[in-house]
């Protein structure tokens, strides 16, 4: 469904994306796995369309994504209700008078009717544990809350492809628990990025893995990626350490990860 090739991005002068070739199936668990800077958010961003390749071609089901594409009103209606961001800073999304408003805003956008508006704003809040909330102003919800509200605010639409940007970043390890759960159940296509190694095999079967040269280094089995020292070191995710107990000093591999 979704097929980027030789795809390249930069910056002013920075590349950030190089060269990158991905085919994504309808159905697919992917997490894309980099760190710092290596272009994930920027890569989610162009699969969004909310930036273009430079070089290079990004097709979805055959339709090449592309500037001037979006000034075509049909396509863009349904790519927008079909894929959806979620942004790895999710206040940026938030700006309606009450959560309900929140979660009606694009469906309204979309043309839909306030009946059937009502009947998925009010199936998706109960999904979320949000109806005690409706009439409150999303400022007023914790960070968990809020990040919740975002997600909601993205199924509400029924998407075919969910990109998600380090969704658990803010998250309390119960909740996270709860979204990797929700994200297990949700018979979607889903796209998530993190930096966090041991999260990497929850949240996707498949893993793509961007580099710190910006290509991407892996595509395959979480399993197997996790087991290639070589490959982990590459990317950024690995690192020796030396290390003094008491007079001895040793040096042994780390991840870098943080919960
Ligand atoms: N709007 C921008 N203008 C200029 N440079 C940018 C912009 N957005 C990102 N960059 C640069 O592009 C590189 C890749 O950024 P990107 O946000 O895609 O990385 P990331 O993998 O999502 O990082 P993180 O894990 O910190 O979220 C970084 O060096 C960043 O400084
Ligand atoms: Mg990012």
């Amino acid at each position: 469904m979704i097929e980027l090739s030789g795809v390249f991005y930069s910056y002013d002068d920075e590349e950030v994306l190089r060269d990158i070739n991905l085919t994504i199936r309808e159905g697919e668990r992917l997490v894309l796995l980099g760190i710092n800077g290596s272009g994930k958010t920027t890569l989610l961003k162009i699969l969004n369309a909310l930036l273009f390749p430079q070089k290079g071609i990004y097709t979805y089901f055959g339709v090449r994504v592309e500037k001037g594409k979006l000034k075509d009103r049909e396509f863009t209606k349904k790519f927008r209700k079909e894929v959806v961001l979620l942004f790895q800073n999710p206040d940026v999304m938030l700006f309606n008078p009450t959560v309900y408003d929140e979660m009606a805003f694009s469906l309204r956008q979309l043309g839909f009717g306030e009946r059937e508006i009502r009947e998925r704003v009010l199936y998706w809040a109960d999904r979320f544990g949000l109806l005690p909330y409706l009439d409150r102003t999303p400022f007023r919800l914790s960070g968990g809350q809020k990040q919740k509200l975002c997600l909601a605010c993205l199924l509400v639409l029924e998407p075919k492809v969910l990109l998600l940007d380090e969704p658990t970043a803010n998250l309390d390890p119960k909740t996270t628990g709860w979204l990797v759960d929700f994200l297990y159940d949700l018979k979607v296509t889903t796209l998530v990025s993190t930096h966090n190694l041991s999260l990497a095999p929850e949240l996707g079967d498949r893993l793509i893995v961007l580099g710190e040269d910006h290509t991407l280094i892996y595509d395959g089995r979480v399993e197997e990626f996790l087991k290639d020292e070589d490959k982990m070191l590459k990317a950024g995710l690995l690192h020796r350490h030396r290390h003094k107990h008491g007079d001895k000093e040793h040096s042994h591999y780390h991840l870098h990860d943080h919960l």
